[in-house]
């Protein structure tokens, strides 16, 4: 690995607990824009990596995020019990 290319090729892995979850892609640099959408239905996974164009992702809607530090589940808030 070349430490000055290095932007974090390594994988996460998105499961979608419910239909309609959101994926957004942020740009890197400067500016922070949407440049990419992806929609998944329940049960659909999708593996992901940051790169060049992309060093921030967003997720809408329940699903569940699995990555080198661990797991995370999204649109769910614990304690919350309207969610
Ligand atoms: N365009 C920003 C960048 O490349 C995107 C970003 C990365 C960001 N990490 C962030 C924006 C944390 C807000 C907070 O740095």
């Amino acid at each position: 690995m070349h430490e000055a290319s290095y932007i974090g090729e390594d994988y996460i892995v998105i499961k979608a607990l419910e239909n309609g979850v959101t994926i957004i892609g942020l740009t890197r640099g400067k500016d922070t824009k949407f440049h990419h959408t992806e929609k998944l239905d329940k049960g659909e996974v999708m593996v992901v990596q940051f790169t060049e164009h992309t060093s921030a992702m967003k997720i809408r809607g329940q699903a569940e995020i699995v990555h080198r530090y661990g797991s995370v589940n999204s649109g769910k808030v614990s304690n919350d019990k309207n969610s």
